[in-house]
C-alpha cells in the first residue's frame, strides 16, 4: 500500500447482501478506517434495498462486472465475501487474481483442497486471504491468549467446546443449506467452527481427534449433531459438541488449567460479563491479580475483527484471521468428519491429498444415506 493510501480509509466491496451482510455494513460504519464503497448480489431487489439502507455508492449485478470496473488495488483494498460458502473458493481466486485481499465469511471453504488453492494465490506482502472468526477478538479472549502465552494459570488439562444451537427444518429452506455440495457439512463445519476456531486460537494447536456424528432429526444430507474428543498438542483433552438440535442454546468454552477454570457462556457474541474465572484452591491471589490485566469492555464481534484488520493492513502484515491459522481449524473439522465416518483416530497431518476428506467433508461417505430423508408431512 502506498503512503497516501495508508492514511485513507480502506475501500471495501461486499459480495452477497443477505443475512450477515447487514452486520458487515453496520460494523464497517462503526470502525474507523474502513469504508463500504461497492456491493454485488445476484438478487437485484436485495442488492437495491441493501445499497439504499447502507448508502453504498456503487452496485453491480455480479462479481465479474464489479471486478471489471473496480478490480485493482488502485480502486479497492478488500472484498468481503458474504456469499454462500460453496462460492468462496472461485470468488476468492478471482479477487486475489486482481491483487486485492479477501475477507471471507466462515467457513472459508468447503474443503482443505479449496483452501490450499486459495493459499497458493496469496503473495508475500499481499494480496491476502482472511476468514471471519469474530469471537477471537473480544477483549477477554485477547486477555486469555496472553494469560496462556505467559503460563500464568499453569498447564491446560481438560475442557469443553460446545455449540448447542437450535435450527428447525425451516432454517434449511435456504437453497445452499444442509447439502454437502453447497454448505459442505452440518453444524460441525458451518456453526461449531466459531467455537472450535476460538478454542484453537487460545490453546491450540491440536494433535488428534476421535469423533462420532449422526443425522438424528433434520431433513438434510449432512449431520445434525457430532461429538468429538480432541487431544491438544499440550496434552489437554477437550470434548467438542456441535448440535442444531438443542432448544436451550449455548455456545460454551470451559478450560481447566492447573490454577483456574476459565468459562465462557454466550450465544452469538460475548461481553466481559459472559466470562467466569474460578481459582483452584490456593490460587485466589494469582487469579485476582491476573483479572485486572488486558483489555476490558471490548465485546466479540465483526467490529473487533475489522479494527484488528485495519491495524494489520497499515502494518503490511497478513490480515487476521490469516489462511494458515484458518487451515488448522478447517483441518480439525475435516479430521472430525474423517474420524466420525471411518471410526479411526485421526491425527493432524493425516488428511493429505490421498485422503477423500481432503476434497470434501463427506469424504468416503457418512454412515447414513447420502440423500436427505423426506420432510415430515
Ligand atoms: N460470522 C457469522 O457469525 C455468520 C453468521 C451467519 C452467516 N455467516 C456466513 O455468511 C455467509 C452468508 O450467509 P448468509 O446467512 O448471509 O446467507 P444468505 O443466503 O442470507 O445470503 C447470501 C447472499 O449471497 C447472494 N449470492 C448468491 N450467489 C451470489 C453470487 N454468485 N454473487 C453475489 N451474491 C450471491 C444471495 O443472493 C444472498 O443474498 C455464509 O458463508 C455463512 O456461513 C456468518
Amino acid at each position: 500500500m502506498d503512503e497516501d493510501r495508508n492514511t485513507q480509509p480502506l475501500r471495501v466491496a461486499l459480495v452477497g447482501t443477505g443475512a450477515i451482510a447487514g452486520i458487515h455494513a453496520a460494523d464497517l460504519r462503526a470502525v474507523a478506517g474502513m469504508e463500504l464503497v461497492a456491493a454485488t448480489d445476484i438478487d437485484p431487489l436485495r442488492l437495491r434495498d441493501f445499497a439504499a439502507q447502507w448508502d453504498v455508492a456503487r452496485t453491480f449485478p455480479d462479481l465479474e462486472s464489479l471486478l471489471g470496473e473496480l478490480g485493482s488495488p488502485d480502486a479497492l483494498d478488500i472484498v468481503h465475501l458474504c456469499s454462500p460458502p460453496g462460492l468462496h473458493r472461485e470468488q476468492a481466486l478471482s479477487i486475489l487474481g486482481r491483487g486485492i485481499s479477501v475477507l471471507s465469511e466462515k467457513p472459508p471453504t468447503l474443503s482443505l483442497t479449496s483452501l490450499d488453492d486459495i493459499r497458493a494465490a496469496e503473495r508475500p506482502g499481499g494480496p491476502y486471504f482472511a476468514t471471519v472468526s469474530q469471537h477471537r477478538f473480544g477483549g477477554r479472549a485477547v486477555w486469555l491468549r496472553e494469560i496462556v502465552r505467559s503460563g500464568a494459570f499453569g498447564r491446560l488439562l481438560t475442557g469443553v467446546c460446545n455449540t448447542f444451537w437450535y435450527r428447525p427444518d425451516a432454517y434449511y429452506d435456504v437453497p445452499w443449506r444442509g447439502e454437502w455440495a453447497n454448505e459442505g457439512g452440518g453444524p460441525t463445519l458451518g456453526l461449531g467452527i466459531h467455537q472450535v476456531d476460538t478454542l484453537l486460537s487460545l490453546v491450540g494447536p491440536w494433535d488428534e481427534v476421535v469423533a462420532v456424528a449422526a443425522r438424528r432429526a433434520r431433513t438434510v444430507q449432512a449431520e445434525d449433531v457430532s461429538h468429538a474428543i480432541v487431544t491438544l498438542s499440550g496434552g489437554a483433552l477437550i470434548s467438542v459438541v456441535n448440535s442444531v438440535l438443542s432448544p436451550r442454546e449455548t455456545s460454551a468454552l470451559r478450560l481447566d488449567f492447573e490454577h483456574a477454570t476459565v468459562e465462557l457462556d454466550h450465544l452469538y457474541g460475548y461481553t466481559d460479563a459472559d466470562w467466569r474465572v474460578t481459582p483452584a484452591p490456593g490460587s485466589e491471589d494469582l487469579v485476582r491479580a491476573a483479572l485486572v490485566d488486558g483489555p476490558h469492555g471490548v465485546p466479540s464481534g465483526h467490529a473487533a475483527q475489522f479494527a484488528a484488520m485495519v491495524a494489520a493492513v497499515r502494518s503490511g502484515g497478513p490480515l487476521p484471521v490469516d489462511s494458515s491459522s484458518a487451515r488448522s481449524t478447517l483441518e480439525l473439522i475435516a479430521a472430525t468428519y474423517a474420524s466420525a465416518f471411518t471410526g479411526a483416530r485421526v491425527r493432524a497431518g493425516d488428511i493429505d491429498e490421498r485422503s477423500p476428506f481432503y476434497s470434501s467433508m463427506e469424504g468416503s461417505g457418512a454412515p447414513w444415506p447420502h440423500e436427505a430423508p423426506a420432510p415430515p408431512l
